[in-house]
């Protein structure tokens, strides 16, 4: 039981009354991601037996049916929504609240949730869902559901609060996702970037091209360790969801406020693809889904008019699966040597004046970006999707010519790779940006390199990027990118605990951030993580203390 200030323990009749001098401390409060303003009162409401929630908009129909759901399996009471107000919990409207804010109004007699939108009621359940707790009274031995009075007004940061989940390379299945966005929910995380369609495997049912899955999602088998390691799991792996199943858990993190971003590859990363239809390929080489992770040779053949024709059908398809105006489309380390050895490629290159294959990869996507939009989608992909050269240091060639082509408007830059400067250039364009920094936000590198608490003190905003581009950067994402993670516990380790620090970079402002509290609000989650048997990685303190130790020797 946790340590609580008992005012006054009486005998009890009837608990609302009752319980309104049992009052918490401040530091037993511990929401995550920080809220925005918290007011602690004294005394505390107790969730009734037979509770009523008021709710009369649609807009608080999901939040009311998500408290509803968690009361009556929290407590096993019977939680009911009704339209009266003799209910002591109650959704209200508040116009000049801003999208996905909400007001917490805690006091012994009632609970009040105001919002203005349907995300905003969502959270104010969120938070209502971390507050709540089962105390017994010292004296009665009763055992009741307690939320401290208090008052909280709160709004996100960022508008873009995503996680990642890369399953091209691994699949991880339903029901690893659904905990992934109940987790997400919880963190009031707003955006699932789901990683589907890659090299390693093709996740997607495309009615149209029955091969993409048939073949495309499977694979002999798989390098595992690390990059090159020369080893083999010996074993095949596959999976896709169906299109049923994509509906579904669409649905699923819908009712979470989460909008599920997918990502089809392409020019690059389109081995699984072209191992189904050889002819999507330029290289003109019949593959199979490749069992090493890494850049690999061949790219779609963008040249070809039945290649984009084949990318418009997908995306057709796409478009009835996910209703998210975003669409990711990739982009990212493209290799250009297969489109130079190309007659075909060079050939049309000379005909449409197109001087570099970068000029090629931002023409193809261009012309995508138009489609996106004429279906009232809007383009997002990897930050090489403008055009620049920043693969250098990895033995890309010195002279490799940059795009003098300029990329579509209304498209979305996910920075991952580049310096300031990139970024500033992108922001002066007009482009929005989302900060997934390689360095800061990649859930796959170890624990060691991005520590919990580097991982806490990322700031989207980077220093130095003049104020007028700040709303530019719609957020951030984390990226659990799962080569060399094939187990959903592995995954889980990588993800969990970082993936809070992330969600209160992308919730709470910088003044308001304090590491320490975020520990303190963390053990809570914990514990949470741990009933639900999540594998979250345990040794964040231990790895800091030691990284902290040799700095001190050092600076000795
Ligand atoms: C990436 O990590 N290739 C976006």
């Amino acid at each position: 039981m946790k340590i609580i200030v008992f005012a006054l323990i009486a005998l009890l009749t009837f608990s609302n009354c009752a319980e309104k001098n049992m009052s918490f401390t401040q530091s037993e409060i511990a929401i995550l991601p920080k809220p925005a303003n918290l007011n602690l009162q004294e005394g505390s409401f107790a969730i009734l037996k037979n509770q009523l929630i008021l709710a009369n908009l649609e807009e608080q129909e999901k939040a009311a049916k998500a408290l509803e759901i968690y009361i009556n399996e929290t407590a096993n009471y019977t939680a009911t929504i009704v339209d009266s107000n003799t209910a002591t919990i109650r959704f209200e409207k508040k116009e000049d609240l801003e999208t996905e804010a909400y007001e917490l109004i805690v006091t012994p007699k009632n609970i009040r949730i105001l919002a203005n939108d349907a995300a905003g009621y969502f959270y104010g359940v969120q938070t209502i869902k971390q507050l709540m707790s089962l105390e017994t009274s010292d004296d009665s031995k009763k055992s009741i559901y307690l939320i401290p009075s208090i008052t909280i007004k709160d709004s996100p940061r960022f508008r873009w609060r995503a996680f990642m989940l890369d399953e091209s390379r691994y699949f991880h299945g339903e029901k690893f996702v659904k905990q992934m966005l109940d987790q997400m929910a919880l963190l009031k995380m707003n955006t699932f970037h789901w990683h589907l369609i890659d090299d390693a495997g093709w996740r997607v049912e495309i009615k149209k091209y029955p091969l993409l899955t048939e073949v495309g999602a499977f694979r002999s088998d798989s390098e595992i360790g690390t990059w090159k390691s020369g080893k083999t799991s010996g074993k095949p792996h596959g999976g896709f969801y169906t299109q049923e199943q994509i509906k579904d858990i669409v649905a699923y993190a819908a009712k979470r406020n989460i909008k599920i971003v997918p990502e089809f590859e392409m020019p690059g990363h389109s081995s699984a693809a072209i191992a189904a239809y050889t002819w999507l390929g330029t290289a003109g080489v019949d593959i199979e889904v490749p069992i090493k992770f890494g850049r690999l040779y061949d790219n779609y053949d963008v040249t070809k008019p039945e290649v984009i024709t084949f990318i418009k059908d997908v995306l057709n398809e796409l478009f009835e699966l996910f209703p998210s105006e975003v669409i990711h489309i990739g982009g990212d380390e493209v290799g250009y040597e297969v489109w130079e050895k190309s007659a075909s490629v060079q050939k049309y290159m000379k005909e449409n004046n197109i001087s570099t294959p970068a000029d090629l990869q931002i023409n193809f996507t261009n012309k995508i970006s138009k489609y996106l939009e004429e279906n009232n989608r809007r383009m997002m992909g990897w930050n090489e999707i403008l055009g620049k050269n920043i693969h250098k240091d990895f033995g890309e060639k010195k002279n490799d010519k940059e795009a003098e082509t300029t990329l579509a408007k209304n498209v979305i830059v996910h920075f991952w790779k580049g310096d300031l400067e990139l970024l500033t250039d992108a922001a002066k364009n007009g482009y929005a940006i989302v900060n997934s920094l390689l360095s800061e936000t990649y859930l796959d590198y170890n624990h060691k390199n991005i520590t919990l608490e580097r991982a806490y003190s990322f700031n989207p905003i980077p220093e130095g990027l003049d104020a007028k581009y700040h709303k530019n950067i719609y957020g951030l994402g984390c990226q659990m990118w799962s080569e060399w993670t094939p187990t959903n516990a592995d995954v889980e380790r990588q993800t969990f605990p970082r993936i809070a620090a992330y969600a209160e970079v992308g919730w709470t402002t910088p003044e308001n951030k304090e590491y320490k509290s975020f520990k303190i609000a963390l053990k809570k989650m914990q514990k949470h993580w741990d009933k639900l048997g999540i594998n979250y990685f345990k040794d964040s303190d231990k790895i800091e203390a030691e990284l902290k130790s040799k700095q001190n020797n050092l600076n000795n």
